[in-house]
């Protein structure tokens, strides 16, 4: 079953095509890496496939849904979360307040509400904190829960960032370089948690600059390359194919 369809998406900023009349599926289920050079466009695709920017035309369809102009939290509610390239955890919140930032979106009247202490929200709020804690135990926090946010340090931090997506229970998953900046063994720990999570029967756009990890952990790879779809195949395909290794995964090729 297709979970995700992304139809002949363009997206044009002042005059740059960010986006060149991009097709994908993503089944259900499935890793499907995307990779491509700097500004090949693949953040730019999981700003309008999030919600946050608009296609300059084509649709996305998401579990049967055409989202091409929902809000974000309409997305996020549907089922879509996600990580950003640079880090947006909530520095001044505590550990367990972001994962609980994520859960929010999908608890009856929402824990912040404030101020009505009435008895299911207090209930909701201890059946909250309980889930957060095993998502902060998933991905080792668990020590640091009452730590103010910005002390963790940056590997800390781009997990605390996935563990608030995964708090949100989504069904797809987009993970923007969740890689960038951490050592080969925070890679490694990283690598083993997004199989964990796929695991869970979670699908996964996973966009990364570490061709090692997409290799590993990918059912199927996407290349882009100024905005548009050059190839897709499985791991091993894209591997063999060292014309697109050589074309579009070498920095300073240039693709042409
Ligand atoms: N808000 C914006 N305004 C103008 N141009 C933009 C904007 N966002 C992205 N672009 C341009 O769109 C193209 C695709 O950018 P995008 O950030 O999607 O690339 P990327 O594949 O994520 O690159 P990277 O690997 O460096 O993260 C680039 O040429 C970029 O300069
Ligand atoms: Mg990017």
């Amino acid at each position: 079953m297709v979970l995700l369809s992304v139809v002949e998406i363009t997206k044009e900023y002042d005059g740059v095509c960010a986006l060149d009349h991009l097709s994908l599926r993503v089944e259900k289920g499935v890793v499907k890496g995307i990779i491509g050079l700097n500004g090949a466009g693949k953040s730019t695709l999981f700003h309008l496939i999030s919600g946050m920017e608009r296609p300059s035309s084509g649709k996305i369809i998401f579990d049967g849904t055409d989202i091409t102009s929902m809000e974000t939290h309409q997305i996020s509610a549907l089922g879509v979360g996600r990580t950003f390239q640079t880090i947006q955890t909530l520095g001044n919140m505590t550990v367990v307040e972001n994962i609980m930032v994520g859960m929010h979106m999908r608890l009856k009247g929402g824990f912040f509400s404030g101020g009505l202490w009435l008895p299911w929200i207090r209930r909701t709020e201890k059946e909250a904190l309980t889930e957060a804690k095993e998502i902060l135990e998933f991905l080792g926090l668990l020590g640091k829960w009452e730590w103010p946010a910005s002390q963790l340090t940056y590997a800390e931090q781009k997990m605390l960032e996935m563990g608030r997506a995964l708090a949100m229970k989504p069904k797809l998953l987009l993970l923007d370089e969740p890689g960038a900046g951490l050592t080969p063994m925070e890679v490694q720990l990283l690598t083993e948690r997004i199989s964990c999570v796929r695991q869970e029967g979670v699908t996964i756009l996973l966009v990364e600059h570490h061709t090692g990890m997409v290799m590993e952990i990918a059912d199927e790879i996407t290349v882009l390359h100024n905005g548009k779809l050059i190839t897709e195949g499985t791991p091993e395909e894209i591997r063999r194919n060292q014309q697109v290794i050589e074309a579009y995964l070498t920095p300073g090729s240039a693709g042409k």
